[in-house]
C-alpha cells in the first residue's frame, strides 16, 4: 500500500500515547463497573475469566487495533476502508469502522449519566452530607438522586459539555494533558483507600470473594459479560485505540506500550474491587450484588467514617470524574476524526453535533432510573439494553472482525513492517493469538452467551 500521508497531528511523545491510552482505558469501567459486575456475577470465577479474556483475547486485539491505526493513519472508518482496498478483504469488513463509531456514541450516552453521578457526589462530599453516614442512609441519598431526573440531567449535561470542550481543543492540548496529571494521582488515592480497607474493612474476605474459585456459579452469560468487559475496559472494539494509534509517534513500540496500558488498567480495576468489597463486607446494609449503585453506596460509608474522609472523598470523586473524562473524550474522538476527514466539517462543529446526539440518547438512560424504570425490553431497561448491546455484543463482534482482518486478510508483509522489529518472539506469539485464539474465543463466547437469550 502506498504510504498514507499523516492526516492528523501526532502525540508529543511516547509517554503521551501511553498516558492517553491509559486515560482512555482507565475510567468508570474500572472503578464503577468492574466491581459491580463482579458482584452480580458471583465474584471469584468471574474475575478469573475476565483476566483470562484480557490476556488471551483483548490484549492481542488491542495490539491489532493500534497497528491498524498506524497503518491507515486515518479515522477508523477510513482506515478500514483503505486497508480493505489494499488487500483482498471483502467490503463487509467496513462494518468495523461504522459499528465502532456508533458503539462509541452509544456508550458515551450513558457514560455521561454515570459520570454525572460522580459529579453530584463531589457536591455531596463538599457539603458534608456523608459525615458519619451509615449504609442505610447512604443508600437513601443514592436513591433520591436517581429519582430526581432533573438533577440527573443537569449533571449529565455538565459532563457532556466538559467532554465536548476538551475535544474541541484537539489532541495534544486537550486529551494528552488531561491524562498526564490525572493518572498518577488516581493511583495514589486508590492505594490510600486500600489501606483504609485493610484497617477498617474486611480485606481478606474481599480478596477471597474476588479471587476464590467458585466455578459452580459461573454461567455462559457471566462469561459473555466478562469478555464484553475486557473489551470495554481496554477501550477496544470501537476504534478508540485505532484512533490513538494514528496519533502515536512513528518510532514507538506497540507491544510494550500496549502491555503497559493493560497492566495499569487491570491493576486499577482489581484495587478498586478490593477497596469496595472490603467495605461492603463489614456493612450488612450493602449487598455485593447491589448493581450500578455499588460504588455510590459503599464508598460514602468509608469516607464518611474515616479521619479526613470528607476531604479524601471529595478528591476521590474528582478523580473518578477526571478518569471518566479522559475516557469519554476517546469515545467521541473516532467519530469526530471521521467527520473532519470526510465531511469537511470543522472540529468545533463535529464536536458539538456529536455531543448533542449522545446527550439526547443519554436521556433514555436518565429515565431508566426513574420514569422508565418499569419499561423493559427482553428484561432490560433502556440503560441496561444499551450497555448489553454495546459492551457485550458490538465491541466483541468488532474485535472479532479486527482479528480476522489483520490475521487473515491484510498482507503479512504490511503487518510485519509494523511489528516485527519490536520483538520477533512476541510477534510470533501475537500472530498465533490473533489468527486463532482470539477469534475462536470470541465466537464461542458470543454464541454460548447470546444463544440462550434468543432460544
Ligand atoms: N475503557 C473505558 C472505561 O473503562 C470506557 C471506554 C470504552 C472508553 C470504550 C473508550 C472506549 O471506563
Amino acid at each position: 500500500m502506498k504510504k498514507n500521508k499523516n492526516f492528523h497531528a501526532s502525540w508529543s511523545s511516547r509517554w503521551t500515547f501511553i498516558l492517553a491510552a491509559a486515560g482512555s482505558a482507565v475510567g468508570l469501567g474500572n472503578i464503577w463497573k468492574f466491581p459491580y459486575i463482579a458482584g452480580e456475577n458471583g465474584g471469584g470465577a468471574f474475575v478469573i475469566v475476565y483476566i483470562f479474556c484480557i490476556v488471551i483475547v483483548a490484549l492481542p486485539i488491542m495490539v491489532a487495533e493500534v497497528t491498524l491505526g498506524r497503518m491507515g493513519k486515518k479515522s477508523p472508518v477510513n482506515t478500514i476502508r483503505d486497508l480493505i482496498q489494499s488487500s483482498d478483504a471483502q467490503k463487509s469488513f467496513n462494518i468495523i469502522g461504522w459499528m465502532g463509531v456508533s458503539a462509541g456514541l452509544l456508550i458515551l450516552s450513558y457514560y455521561a449519566v454515570i459520570a454525572g453521578w460522580a459529579l453530584s457526589y463531589i457536591e455531596h462530599m463538599i457539603s458534608g452530607n456523608f459525615h458519619n453516614i451509615n449504609a442505610e442512609n447512604a443508600g437513601l441519598v443514592f436513591d433520591n438522586l436517581l429519582k430526581d431526573k432533573n438533577e440527573l440531567i443537569f449533571w449529565q449535561s455538565l459532563f457532556m459539555l466538559m467532554t465536548v470542550i476538551v475535544v474541541i481543543f484537539g489532541i495534544n492540548k486537550g486529551l494528552g494533558l488531561a491524562a498526564q496529571i490525572l493518572m498518577p494521582l488516581l493511583f495514589i488515592l486508590l492505594i490510600g483507600l486500600l489501606i483504609f480497607g485493610y484497617q477498617q474493612g474486611d480485606l481478606a474476605k474481599a480478596f477471597s470473594f474476588l479471587f476464590g474459585f467458585n466455578f459452580e456459579s459461573l454461567s455462559w452469560k457471566a462469561v459473555l459479560v466478562a469478555l464484553g468487559h475486557a473489551f470495554f475496559t481496554l477501550s477496544i472494539g470501537m476504534g478508540a485505540m485505532m484512533t490513538y494509534g494514528v496519533y502515536m509517534p512513528e518510532d514507538s513500540r506497540v507491544f510494550s506500550n500496549v502491555l503497559m496500558v493493560g497492566i495499569l488498567d487491570t491493576l486499577v480495576a482489581l484495587i478498586a474491587g478490593l477497596v469496595i468489597f472490603s467495605i461492603v463486607f463489614v456493612n450488612p446494609g450493602i449487598e455485593s450484588s447491589a448493581g450500578p449503585g455499588l460504588m455510590f453506596v459503599s464508598l460514602p460509608v468509608a469516607f464518611g467514617n474515616m479521619l479526613g474522609g470528607l476531604i479524601f472523598g471529595t478528591i476521590f470523586f474528582v478523580l473518578v470524574t477526571l478518569a471518566a473524562w479522559s475516557s469519554s473524550i476517546s469515545l467521541i474522538e473516532p467519530a469526530i476524526a471521521y467527520l473532519i476527514e470526510s465531511r469537511k466539517c470543522t472540529r468545533l462543529v463535529a464536536s458539538l453535533a456529536l455531543g448533542f446526539i449522545a446527550w439526547i440518547f443519554g436521556l433514555g438512560s436518565v429515565f431508566s432510573f426513574n420514569i422508565w424504570a418499569e419499561e423493559k425490553i427482553a428484561g432490560f431497561n433502556f440503560f441496561e439494553l444499551i450497555d448489553f448491546i454495546t459492551a457485550n455484543i458490538m465491541l466483541p463482534l468488532s474485535g472479532l472482525l479486527v482479528a480476522i482482518l489483520i490475521g487473515w486478510k491484510i498482507k503479512s508483509k504490511m503487518v510485519e513492517d509494523q511489528l516485527l522489529a519490536d520483538s520477533p518472539k512476541l510477534f510470533s506469539t501475537w500472530k498465533w493469538a490473533i489468527k486463532f485464539i482470539s477469534p475462536i474465543a470470541v465466537i464461542v463466547v458470543l454464541v454460548m452467551g447470546i444463544y440462550p437469550r434468543l432460544a
